[in-house]
């Protein structure tokens, strides 16, 4: 910490945090995700926001995963905003640093009922021009990216919870026939591209991924281009569908791929050790079934970190739902997604950790305040002591809400009879007065149970 100099903004000076029980902060010395997929036959992948791709979030997407999903920059909504205007930026961007990185590309999605264009859902159209608007889009967007697109969701999330046809603009416009002929156009755009149906709630066995078993038999008894499945795979904490291998199989057994394409594991906030355990067995459960089929050809994740996750706003009160935290800290999933991966742990998964911080709050002539806040995440304490060694002769002469001892430079703090206990996800704070001349620089301090 730089000692005391005047004109710079008083937090950088001011402030301090010691880490107690953390896991190490870089763990360049896993082997990344994509390697251990890789060795198993497998692609690996994230959904990214074309935006970010730069600093922490630039090198893991790049480092730790094979293959790119864009979360919205390929949608009809963003790439025909107006009739007829188009913008590319973002999926052009995503495509560029996938090939920079040597990753593929999951184009999402072609046909959907979500995310399209006002023109487009507000206009009155017959079923010939509802039919080449959609024949025109799928032609200009897959032939765009003609070659640079391993597999592309055609068609995104057709069905109803009981197994038949959602009700959309394109179901009541052109009947079911439009999957169909989605396949046959995108296929006829970029003869190499893979070419998925995709959805939700289809992961175990049900009424729905029967729905769906049954219209991929049918299609390939018709000579349609369908290449796989994509199982969504949004999924709640503690609940991986008990059928996911089998119903992997069934689909393999039908003469399909099949990618998990959109994998996260929502909870309750706030994150806590347990959930975070149950995080990591659930993530686990869902690769190791994908590695169980040799099929099963790639696992995107929705979103690697919780700063670039749908759950928080899609689903309010849950969260935490992807395998690395705001802060891009790898959280125990990840180390469920690189154990299913055949990998070792070189370093302890994360359980968490308590920090003190330490800042001056007003500082005059001769004196301060300052405090030290204590903060568990992952974690928790019953009782604490924060010690710090004084490098300018600064004296304590009162501390509230801690016991405070000062002998020469060392200083040592305990908890108060009634703020020991740091639950997890919560944080205690102490304050004090001192006396300082000279300088006052921030001390390095150490947190550890009382
Ligand atoms: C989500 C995006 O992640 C959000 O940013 C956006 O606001 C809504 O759509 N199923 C899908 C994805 O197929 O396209 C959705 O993505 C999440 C659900």
């Amino acid at each position: 910490m730089r000692s005391l100099r005047f004109g710079l903004p008083l937090v950088s000076l001011f402030t301090g945090v010691a880490l107690l029980f953390t896991a190490p902060a870089a763990h360049a010395a896993d082997t990344p995700l994509r390697d251990l997929a890789a060795a198993k036959g497998k692609v690996i992948g994230t959904a990214v926001t074309g935006s970010k791709l730069t600093g922490t979030y630039g090198d893991l997407a790049g480092s730790q995963f094979s293959s790119l999903t864009p979360g919205n920059a390929m949608k009809w909504g963003t790439v025909e905003p107006t009739q007829g205007t188009f913008n590319w930026t973002e999926a052009d961007q995503i495509v560029a640093f996938a090939q920079a990185h040597g990753q593929q590309v999951r184009g999402h999605t072609l046909v959907w009922h979500s995310q399209n264009p006002g023109w487009l859902t507000n206009g009155t159209w017959t079923s010939a021009q509802l039919s080449s608007l959609l024949q025109n889009h799928i032609s200009t967007e897959v032939g765009r990216y003609k070659g640079k697109i391993a597999a592309w969701d055609v068609v995104n999330e057709p069905f109803n919870e009981d197994g038949s046809y959602r009700s959309t603009l394109w179901y009541n416009g052109l009947g079911s026939d439009y999957i169909a002929n989605a396949l046959t156009w995108a296929h006829a755009a970029d003869p190499d591209a893979k070419l998925y149906i995709n959805d939700y709630n289809v992961e175990g066995v049900n009424a729905k991924s029967t729905a769906l078993y049954n219209l991929v038999k049918s299609l390939k008894a018709a000579g349609v281009p369908i290449d796989g499945v994509g199982l969504q795979a949004h999924l709640v904490l503690g609940q991986v569908p008990a059928t996911l291998q089998q119903n992997i199989q069934r689909f393999a057994d039908l003469g399909v791929d099949v990618a998990i394409t959109e994998l996260d594991v929502r909870m309750a906030l706030p994150a806590d050790s347990t959930k975070l355990a149950q995080q990591k067995a659930d993530f686990k459960s869902v690769v190791a079934a994908c590695v169980a089929v040799s099929r099963c050809v790639n696992v995107t994740v929705w979103g690697f970190t919780d700063s670039d996750s749908w759950v928080d706003s899609t689903f309010p009160g849950y969260g935490a739902a992807t395998p690395y935290d705001a802060n891009y800290a790898p959280k125990p999933a990840y180390y469920g997604i690189s154990e299913a991966l055949g990998g070792t742990t070189t370093t302890p998964p994360p359980t968490g950790a308590c920090t003190a911080a330490y800042s001056v709050s007003s500082q005059w002539n001769t004196g301060f305040t300052g405090q030290v806040t204590i903060s568990c995440s992952g974690a928790s304490l019953s009782s604490w002591k924060a010690t710090w060694t004084y490098g300018a002769g600064q004296q304590i002469t009162q501390a509230w809400n801690a016991v405070c001892t000062q002998s020469g430079a060392a200083v040592s703090c305990t908890n108060a009879s009634y703020n020991g206990t740091v639950a997890d996800g919560s944080s205690v704070s102490f304050g004090f007065n001192a006396a300082w001349s000279g300088s006052n620089p921030v001390p390095a301090v150490t947190l550890s149970p009382a």
